[in-house]
Order: structure tokens, then C-alpha cells, then sequence
């Protein structure tokens, strides 16, 4: 079954100015030239429109700064826009800063999110049929797990952070919004993220970014935690695949079969970078330093999308060493874009976050 294709959708896409937001702007600004894109983002310290700078000048695409929190600009925003569907991305996403400062997390993550559900059904009740509200979750809502096995579309929610929990509550809202309403609602739980535009605050990023500087690597503990990486531009194109042809009320899990632990993870950076910056081998890894671990540090996230791979055909792209050599040419080739994000409060934040450590 597909999803309306229609001629002249008009899309609206929450956070399309942060990093995965940026992508999937790109992807669909360049695939289907007849949707009307609009872009709303509030450019929080995330959101940089430097990411869109080849989307911007296309006829199809219009950005809206803005705050998903204010509820009479966001119903404002449906009622003259009129929008076809949502594919919301916008969130608060360091689980760091949301072990520092919840509250703006559930702000953003579950009142923001309902401000929208609350705009789409208002706007879209009388036929909920031509519309579809997406929302972009992560694998992190299922807790952590052991050594063994993998988060299913049918794992229970058990989240630990100030984050994870912010986006657990968000996806019940979605299902509740589904299964009272009639909303045409879709959510992918999707394994981390890495690739160009991501903010030097999450592992891969901050980790290029010091080695570059010869600053110390911080690794939480003992560097035993695992994750499952995903290529960004197959996170794009999965949510392109979901969003068009995923049955309203499903979810699916997407994730690239990928699992590192950090230090394994950090340890194949290091060779690379070694190799690019023409540093001796073995010379990047003297900056691995371990730090204080995280609190309530989740051990292990592994996901299981077979059923997006069988039901919808997608597969992941990139083999992992392939996708990270491509994302250190990338930071290496982007040194302005690095210098701007990294200029102002990043500075103070990163002390917070490091010095006191
Ligand atoms: P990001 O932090 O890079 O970008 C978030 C964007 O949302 C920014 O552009 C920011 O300005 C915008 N934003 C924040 N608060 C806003 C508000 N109140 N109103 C409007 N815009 C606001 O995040 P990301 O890594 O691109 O993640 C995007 C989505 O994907 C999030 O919902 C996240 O939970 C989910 N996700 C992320 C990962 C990952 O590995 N990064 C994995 C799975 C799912
Ligand atoms: P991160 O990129 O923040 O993503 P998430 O917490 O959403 O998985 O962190 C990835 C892993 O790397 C996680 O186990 C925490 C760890 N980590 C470090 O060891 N040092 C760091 O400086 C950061 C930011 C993360």
C-alpha cells in the first residue's frame, strides 16, 4: 500500500535546520520537486541554517523560524498554511543537557509535540484520511539492554534519561492521538545517527573535532558502552520510505545492524584520523581519555529492522568504516561550518560539561 503521493503535497518538516532534520529536508527538497516544503525550526543552538545553504534557494522550500512550544503561533502556522502532512523532527536530542536541565526537554519534546498533534487534528478532522503526522523517535524510549538480544517494534518503553523518557512520553502521545482521534499517525525508533552537520557535542563529532585540535578525548567509564550506528542519509531514506508507505498507526524500527562499543568506535576514528591528518599510527589514540561516567548510562542499544528491510525494502547503504572515513572528510573539508559551531556558547557549554568532570 502506499501513502498518498499526492502531485502538490505541502509538507511541513519540524527541525529541518538540525542534523538529521537537514537531511531529510535535502532528500525530499531534491526527490519530489512538486511538494511545497516548509521547514520550522526555532534554531536553538542545534539549528543552524548553514545546513540547508544548497536547499534554500529552491523554489519548493520555505523556512519558518519558530517555537513548537508556542501553541497559538503553531496553530497559526497550520491554519495558513494548511498543511498536508507533518514530519516532525524537532527536539531537544543531547542526553547530556537533559540530564542538566530536563524541563526544556519535556518543554520542546512532549508539550511542543502535542501543541502539533493538537494543530493536525484540529485542522485536519474532517478528513484525517489525507494526512499523515510523522513522527521521528529513537531506539532509546526501550531502555538497555544486556549482552544479548535486540529492541523490537514490540519491546516495552523503559527509558532512563531526562531525554529518552521526554521522547517516550511524545510517542505515547502520537499513539494516543492515533487510537482516540483517527489521527493517520506513523513513528520510527530509530539507532544513533552519524555523518556530516552533526553537532560536535555527540561522540562522532566531538571526537573529530578534538583529535583535529590535539585536545583530549573524553570517554564516559570504561568505554565498554555499545551503540548502533546508522548512517544519516539511510535514516533519510528509511523515513522517506516509511513516510509514504507504512500503514497509519505502525512503527517501525530502523537501525543498521552496526553494534561498537565506544572505545572500539573511537579506537577505528583514531586510525582514520591518523591517516588523514598524516599523523604516525597510533598517535591520535594518546588523546583517549576516560572521564566520569554518565549518569544512568544505558549499556547497550541494538536494533532489530527486519521488519522495515521485509515489509517496505529498505536497506541500509554504508558499511560503517566506509560512512566514517566519509564523515571525517567531510568535517575536515568543512572547517568554517566546525569554527562557526563551535565559536560562542559552545565554548562555555563544553567547559560545563568537561571541567567539572
Ligand atoms: P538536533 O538536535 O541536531 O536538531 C534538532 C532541531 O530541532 C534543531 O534544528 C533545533 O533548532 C530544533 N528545535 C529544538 N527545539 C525546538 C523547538 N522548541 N521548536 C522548533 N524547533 C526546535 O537533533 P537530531 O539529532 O537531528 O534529531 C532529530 C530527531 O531525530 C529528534 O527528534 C531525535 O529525537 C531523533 N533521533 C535522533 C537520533 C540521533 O542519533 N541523532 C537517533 C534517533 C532519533
Ligand atoms: P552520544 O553521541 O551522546 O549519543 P547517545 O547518548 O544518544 O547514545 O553518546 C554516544 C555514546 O558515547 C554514549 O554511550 C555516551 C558516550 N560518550 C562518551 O563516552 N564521551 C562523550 O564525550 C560523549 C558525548 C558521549
Amino acid at each position: 500500500m502506499e501513502f498518498i503521493r499526492m502531485a502538490n503535497k505541502k509538507l511541513l518538516i519540524t527541525g529541518g535546520a538540525g542534523f538529521i532534520g537537514s537531511h531529510v529536508v535535502r532528500l525530499f527538497a531534491n526527490k519530489y520537486p512538486n511538494y511545497q516544503i516548509v521547514n520550522l525550526d526555532k534554531l536553538t543552538y542545534a539549528g543552524n541554517l548553514e545546513n540547508l545553504k544548497d536547499v534554500e534557494k529552491k523554489s519548493n522550500y520555505t523556512f519558518v523560524k519558530g517555537d513548537i512550544v508556542d501553541a497559538s503561533f503553531i496553530n497559526e502556522l497550520f491554519a495558513i498554511h494548511k498543511f498536508d502532512s507533518v514530519i516532525h523532527l524537532a527536539a531537544e536530542s543531547h542526553v547530556d543537557r537533559s540530564i542538566s536541565n530536563p524541563l526544556e526537554f519535556v518543554m520542546t519534546n512532549v508539550i511542543g509535540t502535542v501543541n502539533l498533534l493538537n494543530a493536525a487534528k484540529n485542522e485536519w478532522k474532517e478528513n484525517f484520511s489525507d494526512h499523515r503526522f510523522y513522527h521521528v523517535s529513537t531506539d532509546e524510549v526501550y531502555g538497555t539492554l544486556g549482552e544479548t538480544g535486540m529492541f523490537t517494534e514490540t519491546t516495552a518503553y523503559d527509558p532512563h534519561s531526562p531525554y529518552s523518557a521526554s521522547k517516550a512520553s511524545s510517542d505515547h502521545f502520537v499513539r494516543a492521538y492515533h487510537d482516540t482521534y483517527g489521527l493517520d499517525a506513523v513513528i520510527s525508533n530509530c539507532s544513533n545517527n552519524y555523518g556530516s552537520h552533526h553537532f560536535p557535542e555527540k561522540l562522532i563529532p566531538l571526537s573529530i573535532h578534538n583529535i583535529k585540535n590535539n585536545k583530549s578525548i573524553p570517554i564516559y567509564g570504561k568505554g565498554e558502552n555499545i551503540r548502533d550506528w546508522l548512517w544519516v542519509e539511510d535514516h533519510a531514506r528509511a523515513i522517506d520510505v516509511v513516510f509514504h508507505n507504512a500503514k497509519s498507526g505502525s512503527t517501525y524500527n530502523i537501525g543498521g545492524h552496526n553494534e561498537w562499543t565506544n572505545i572500539d568506535l573511537i579506537h577505528l576514528l583514531c586510525k582514520i584520523m591518523d591517516k588523514k591528518l598524516n599523523r604516525a599510527e597510533g598517535e591520535s589514540a594518546k588523546l583517549i581519555t576516560y572521564v566520569k561516567d554518565r549518569a544512568g548510562h544505558d549499556l547497550r542499544y541494538a536494533i532489530d529492522s527486519s521488519k522495515l528491510q521485509k515489509e517496505l525494502g529498505w536497506t541500509p547503504s554504508l558499511q560503517f568504516e566506509e560512512g566514517l572515513e566519509k564523515t571525517v572528510d567531510w568535517y575536515l573539508d568543512n572547517e568554517e561550518w566546525l569554527n562557526h559551531v563551535t565559536s560562542g556558547n559552545y565554548k562555555k557549554y563544553y567547559e560545563e560539561q568537561y571541567t567539572k568532570r
